[in-house]
């Protein structure tokens, strides 16, 4: 499963994920997804490889023009060439399509120690299907394909997926990101060091049901947090004002609640609140007990005693994952939460913990925070990252595997 070291002049697929966020003038605002995937260029290259990158970049599919056309100019891959071009000290050629033309010309005639970036995966309509045809189409390009693209992993799309059947298994493998995301992701999911905590935040309870369920077998603590511990604090008859509560799903927070109970894990929800009179910066705020929150106010932020519980039961422990903020960190006033959970993650670190931001807007949170580089493992996987944690299967990993 792991990368060979003779690809010497052969030309090797690769999947990245490449879906970074831009700017209005399309320049890139976070590379961290690059700078991910460089190590297994670099280890092509090393050992002389032609080396074809292919990503997708946004949901152009989802996103077209007024005129049914796609927005090329928004979601061309050609946004990434000069920034992967001067990370790698080397000119990476650009194909206009996937795997038309430009991309069979320029691929065959690829060098080794060479880099092609083709187009935007999902501007052809058959990627997000998982089309056949054109998972054989990619795969005629190159001799080996690797999959680096963690952040992708969990859709079965043909880049991703399907393209992998076409090699046989000495042909096809996994990039050192990959390999990198699940070693660590593995070190919270098997056998981790106890007292494992796990602190859950986001929007909603309902994105996470799954990935608590996982956790209550097991974890010794879980802190909640972000906008679903008020959904928790309504099914325990708390009042929560005109905080973001999922009505549908009181029950079944009755229920993570009691099973976590049965299963001798401490579930800890955050006794004290910023709320505020108005989704904004600029509204009213004040601290009071999570469950005592008046009407016309609403929690955006935990507060500071729930942050010097949380901050405690952190550092104390052996193994810890955290996956979504504790509340609207984006905006300034209701950052606190968040950064304090990051400070304790790299105070837990230095004391020897292991600590892993496990994806999506955490990540955006301790990269905020200044403190990414104080934790042991920081994940490019958002929904990837989720569903490996929710201990589902992700298609990506499966067709290198079988
Ligand atoms: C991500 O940003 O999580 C990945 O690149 C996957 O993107 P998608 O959710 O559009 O499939």
């Amino acid at each position: 499963m792991s990368m060979e070291n003779s690809y010497n002049g052969k030309k090797v697929l690769v999947r990245v994920d490449f879906n970074v966020p831009l700017d209005k003038n399309f320049k890139i605002t976070d590379d961290t997804r690059i700078l991910g995937a460089l190590p297994t260029i670099q280890h092509l290259l090393a050992n002389n490889a032609a080396v074809i990158l292919m990503s997708h970049l946004g949901r152009p599919q989802k996103k077209k023009l007024e005129n049914g056309e796609l927005d090329v100019e928004k979601f061309t891959l050609k946004h990434v060439v000069d920034h992967l071009s001067s990370l790698l000290n080397k000119n990476v050629q650009f194909s206009t399509d996937l795997v038309g033309k430009d991309a069979r010309d320029k691929a065959r005639e690829l060098k080794g120690g060479e880099v092609l970036l083709l187009e935007n995966t999902r501007f052809e309509p058959g990627e997000e299907k998982g089309d056949d045809t054109l998972a054989r189409s990619l795969s005629e390009l190159a001799d080996y394909y690797v999959n680096d693209a963690f952040g992708t992993a969990h859709r079965a799309h043909a880049s991703t997926a399907k393209v992998a059947q076409f090699f046989d298994s000495d042909h096809k493998s996994f990039g050192l990101l990959i390999e990198k995301e699940i070693k660590n992701a593995n070190k919270v999911k098997e056998n981790p060091d106890s007292p494992y905590t796990a602190i859950v935040g986001g929007a909603k309870v309902s994105d996470k049901i799954l990935l608590l369920e996982n956790l209550i077998s097991k974890c010794d603590n879980i802190l909640i947090g972000g906008g679903m511990a008020y959904t928790f604090f309504k099914a325990l008859d708390g009042k929560v004002g005109n905080s973001l509560v999922e009505e549908d799903k009181l029950e079944l927070a009755k229920e993570i609640l009691k099973k976590a109970t049965q299963n001798n894990t401490r579930i800890l929800l955050p006794k004290d609140s910023i709320i505020a009179d108005a989704f904004s910066n600029d509204a009213n705020i004040q601290e009071v007990a999570s469950d005592q929150i008046p009407d016309g106010w609403m929690g955006l932020d935990i507060g500071t005693k729930a942050q010097s519980e949380f901050t405690e039961v952190i550092e104390s422990s052996r193994t810890v994952m955290w996956n979504g903020p504790m509340g609207v960190f984006e905006m300034s006033n209701f950052a606190n939460g968040s950064f304090s959970v990051a400070k304790a993650l790299a105070k837990a670190t230095k004391k020897g913990a292991f600590t892993m931001v496990g994806g999506g807007d955490s990540v955006s949170a301790v990269n905020q925070s200044g403190l990414s580089d104080q934790v042991s493992f920081v994940s490019t996987g958002g929904g990837a990252m989720l569903e490996y944690l929710e201990g589902k299967e992700l298609p990506g990993l499966k067709a290198i595997e079988e």
